[in-house]
């Protein structure tokens, strides 16, 4: 092995400016540690070094001679991928960045030189005292206190390294007890994770990802997920009934209103447990936020001005022009188009309610004499029907909901539409009838395409204004954001940090509780925001949430099911359904994701069916999550891997897919106001002929309305500082190579997709990307 004595020299010199000169060949002393720049094959590699034997300086010395793509290799091995590979021209040349290697031979007493990372967050590093004990099968080390002399230990952001000193054998590291004392004032920690490396030179990595919080004390396991049954020790299953026991003090259920799923028991943001809470309030505030956006767009000089009405569509465009995008100015040209207002039920921001139909419902008599001049194929309405060419939807739900009240100088109505649409010799979907409200009679006109322009024009909006109801308040609030909080709750009660479906599902709820907590305290609560701009403000929309809850059915969540019950799976009779396409293929994505995930860990299904905590957590979110509802068909437990697999696919996609689809169009969609007014300022038509463009102006919202509903939807359509997309996990709360290798998989999986969504996107005026990959994030968090 051949020796590069100035290497050597320079380990030497540098050692000695270390201070540890005495320490150089002493056998004890096991433990080496380089830290350097690779600048070409045979020169020199370290900048410094803290203990060495001479079997340690043969292999460093070794480490010169190999090129620098070597040195990036072991230090793969060492440690998990954190370095980015050297390009080709590092290979032969220099490597940039800092290369910390380590490594430890052999040696008695043994040191566990072990390494913790502080979170990025804002005030996540702490000067208090931090203490670690590391907790074996066989005994326990001395309490350490954490402090290089000289140094600012704990810093935010920062990896730290130390060496434990145990004076005998305590078998298997299990267990790091780390305990936090003040030093001065309140500094609270935010640990990522920590890692120890073990004599045999074995890492092993201790998942944190939690705060630690006055003088507490907190005790990690390691990182290998566990079901209870693989436990066979006391201590180990004392952890875990411990750690769960707290989390129930800590997650508790309530009833925010009768009748809702239940949420979190908390009056505001910052009564949440602080692992669940944004990093910054402020950050979350909806009145902040809202107001940001609006002065963003340059349109806060109209946010008082309510009760004044615009004067024409085209001054719409005042607040409007500044902020207009591809899509949104798509949408301002062509609103008016029919192919445009049918279009939005396919891919939209609310493409989940138009269904086939199979016969005209007696509340809504259309008959072929009215439609025969919409139909292009010489079929009557009954013939078109049968050839699966007409579609429905239908929002009854909206019949009779409360319209808001809180203003009393503006009176402001609600609709319940039924609209027929038609798909034409083009395959594009048009609306072919459209009938105002549930009960039908003279003063329920049905309107068509061919009555009076502004009568037809004021039916689509007044459909457009409905599907915004159920949008907001059914597709968005209800069954994304209260049912992920449903199986975030359930999942922080039942199941331990060690338990594989914890590890899974654990980003799919981030911020989930937190920005729902504040939708509560701000928004949705009496006198929130919602009552601002919308007509379901003031209590209509609690109305429309316990309304829409027997809609909420596992079946109905599961996208391909969802899809079949409204028949619209068929790829050659509905092509242009982007939101199935894409949907079904990230569903199918996750669905492999996490079934390879449960065949990691459950060998058949009786090792589900004696999951008891799996089990347990099923039941929590049936029995109090949905109230147990039996009606909405969830499984009060699960009896198969299939079961399994379905059942967390359906909670990850309700968290990413789902959210992203209904959630990141508002803006598109919904800021040009009149194709999508958050109310309505005066009544439905009752008479064909008598609408007027100054009737339709004075129907859409005013000034004042029009502004909070703009800064609503740009708020509302932005991705988080720092969002994490689907199927990228930096915090590793798994730690096996096998499923490193399963998300590796999963992310190229979701790669193609996306890359399969931008080549059918090319060019197109209309790109549906809700559901491209890139821009779903893991979870629910705006
Ligand atoms: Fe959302």
């Amino acid at each position: 092995m051949p020796l590069c004595k100035d290497a050597v020299q320079s380990l030497l010199k540098v050692s000695d400016q270390q201070g540890v000169k005495g320490y150089i060949f002493q056998p004890l002393r096991t433990h080496v540690n380089l830290v350097g720049y690779y600048s070409s094959p045979g020169s020199r590699v370290l900048l410094s070094a803290k203990f060495t034997t001479s079997e340690v300086l043969l292999i460093t010395t070794d480490l010169l001679y190999t090129s620098s793509h070597t040195i990036w290799q072991l230090t793969q091995q060492l440690r998990p991928p954190k370095i980015p590979p050297p390009t080709e021209g590092d290979r032969h040349g220099r490597l940039a960045g800092k290369l910390s290697v380590s490594i430890v031979i052999f040696g008695h007493p043994v040191l566990e030189p072990f390494q913790v990372y502080v979170g990025s967050q804002w005030f996540a590093g702490t000067d208090d005292y931090i203490y670690i004990t590391l907790i074996g099968s066989k005994g326990c080390s001395e309490k350490n206190l954490l402090d290089k002399p000289f140094y600012n230990d704990f810093e935010r952001g920062a990896i730290d390294s130390y060496d434990v000193t145990v004076s005998e054998d305590i078998g298997d590291i299990l267990l790091v007890k780390i305990e936090k004392h003040k030093y001065w004032y309140k500094d609270d920690w935010y640990c990522r994770h920590v890692t120890v490396k073990t004599p045999a030179g074995d890492y092993i990595e201790f998942p944190c990802y939690r705060w630690i919080l006055n003088d507490k004390e907190i005790i990690l396991r390691e990182g290998k997920a566990k079901l209870a049954k693989d436990d066979k020790l006391q201590m180990l299953k004392q952890h875990r009934k411990k750690e769960l026991e707290e989390r129930q003090k800590l997650y508790r259920w309530k009833e925010w209103h009768p009748g809702f799923p239940q949420s979190i028991d908390a009056h505001c943001h910052s009564d949440l447990p602080h692992d669940i809470q944004f990093d910054s309030e402020k950050g979350v505030d909806f009145i902040l936020n809202y107001t940001k956006a609006m002065e963003n767009l340059f349109v806060n000089s109209f946010m008082h001005m309510f009760q004044s009405s615009w004067n024409d569509f085209a001054d719409f465009e005042r607040i409007f022009v500044r902020i207009s995008n591809t899509i949104s100015e798509y949408v301002m040209q062509h609103w008016k188009e029919d192919f445009m207002f049918g279009y939005q039920f396919l891919n939209g921001c609310n493409p989940v309610l138009i269904r086939k139909c199979h016969k005209i419902p007696d509340k809504f008599p259309v008959t072929n004499n009215m439609v025969e001049c919409s139909l292009e194929r010489n079929l009557t309405l009954e013939e078109e029907i049968e050839q699966g060419n007409i579609f429905i939807v239908d929002f009854e739900l909206l019949d009779g909901i409360s319209v808001n009240k809180t203003d009393p100088c503006t009176l402001q109505y609600i609709a319940a539409p039924i609209c027929l649409l038609y798909k034409n010799l083009e395959n594009k979907i048009v609306p072919i009838a459209i009938q105002l409200n549930q009960e039908p009679g003279v003063e329920n006109p049905i309107f068509l395409p061919t009555d009076s322009h502004y009568d037809w024009l004021l039916a689509k909006i007044w459909v457009r204004s409905s599907d915004f109801h159920i949008h907001q308040t059914v597709s968005h609030l209800l069954r994304t954001h209260l049912l992920s909080e449903v199986f975030a709750i359930a999942m922080f009660r039942q199941l331990p940090a060690v338990h594989p479906v914890f590890k899974l599902l654990i980003p799919h709820v981030r911020f989930t509780i937190a920005i729902n907590t504040k939708a509560r305290e701000q928004l949705i609560c009496e006198c929130g925001l919602f009552d601002k701009a919308n007509a379901t403000g003031g209590g209509g929309h609690v109305e429309l949430v316990l309304r829409s809850m027997k809609d909420l059915t596992y079946q109905s969540l599961c996208l391909p099911e969802a899809i079949k019950m409204r028949e619209m799976e068929s790829k050659e009779d509905i092509p242009y359904y982007f939101f199935r396409d894409d949907g079904l293929k990230v569903w199918e994505a996750v669905l492999g994701f996490v079934g390879d995930i449960v065949d990691i860990y459950y060998k058949d299904d009786k090792t589900v069916c004696e999951d008891t905590e799996l089990q347990a957590f099923v039941k929590d979110v049936f029995v109090y999550g949905l109230r147990d509802n039996e009606a909405l068909g969830f499984p009060k437990t699960l009896k198969t891997k299939e079961q399994l697999v379905e059942y967390l696919t359906l909670v990850v996609f309700t968290a990413s897919g789902q959210h992203a689809a209904v959630n990141f169009g508002q803006y598109d969609w919904c800021s040009w106001i009149p194709n999508s007014p958050p109310t309505m300022r005066c009544p439905p038509p009752t008479k064909k002929d008598e609408v007027t463009i100054e009737y339709i102006i004075e129907s859409l919202p005013d000034r004042g309305r029009s502004c909070w509903h703009l800064g609503a939807v740009w708020a509302l359509s932005q991705f988080q500082d720092n969002e994490l997309f689907l199927g990228f996990y930096p915090d590793e709360h798994f730690t096996e190579k096998s499923i490193k290798e399963v998300m590796v998989k999963f992310r190229k999986e979701l790669e193609e997709i996306g890359s399969f969504i931008q080549e059918r996107n090319k060019n197109k005026k209309l790109p549906y990307y809700y559901l491209s990959p890139d821009r779903i994030p893991n979870s629910i968090a705006v």
